[in-house]
């Protein structure tokens, strides 16, 4: 199996690709599925901003696309949190999942066309392995978790990945914070 991060992070766009399509074709899978959409997207985003968008903004130059998928993260994540909030059998359910999938695959198709073609450019092979190792092993540290159960450590991470001064502010002020770049 290839331990470039950029195979690894793909993989798990096509994942994530196939659960949206379940979710949208056969509403009895919804309740048991949704969980899992929610969390492996979770686990994934984190891994990606505290192994993976650090490097592309230091290593690969990459500011102004990081900075741009970070607040797109920043939508996932609140968009998520609000479909596991949902009765899967509602059509509030059924309006929040389009708005998922829609900003998800969004986010997704920039990412392979700006973030990780940058890595594969300008970082080497054992520099992409190396990443990969790092972004599994948080992923899997991540698992299970969900979007709400975010650290004030990985608030102060997203901030400095979309570049937005925080300070040293708390929890709660870094969460109203980041809610206003919270973005498509
Ligand atoms: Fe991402």
């Amino acid at each position: 199996m290839s331990e470039d991060v950029t195979d690894l992070i793909m993989q798990d766009h096509r994942e994530v690709e196939s659960l949206f399509e379940k979710l949208q074709r056969e509403p009895e899978v919804r309740a048991g599925l949704t969980p899992v959409l929610v969390t492996l997207l979770a686990a994934h985003s984190r891994a990606e901003e505290a192994e993976v968008y650090p490097a592309a903004r230091d290593e690969a130059g990459e500011k102004d696309d990081v900075a741009h998928s970070q607040e797109e993260h920043l939508l996932a994540d609140r968009l998520l949190a609000e479909l596991s909030e949902c009765d899967p059998f509602s059509a509030a359910y059924e309006n929040k999942l389009t708005e998922v999938v829609d900003a998800v695959t969004h986010h997704v198709q920039e990412e392979e066309e700006t973030v990780l073609p940058g890595l594969r450019d300008r970082l080497d092979d054992a520099r992409r392995a190396e990443l990969g190792k790092a972004f599994l092993k948080s992923r899997q540290e991540h698992l299970g978790d969900m979007p709400q159960d975010i650290t004030r450590e990985e608030m102060r991470r997203q901030a400095a990945n979309a570049d937005i001064p925080v300070g040293d502010k708390d929890k709660q002020a870094l969460r109203e914070e980041l809610d206003q770049h919270a973005d498509s």
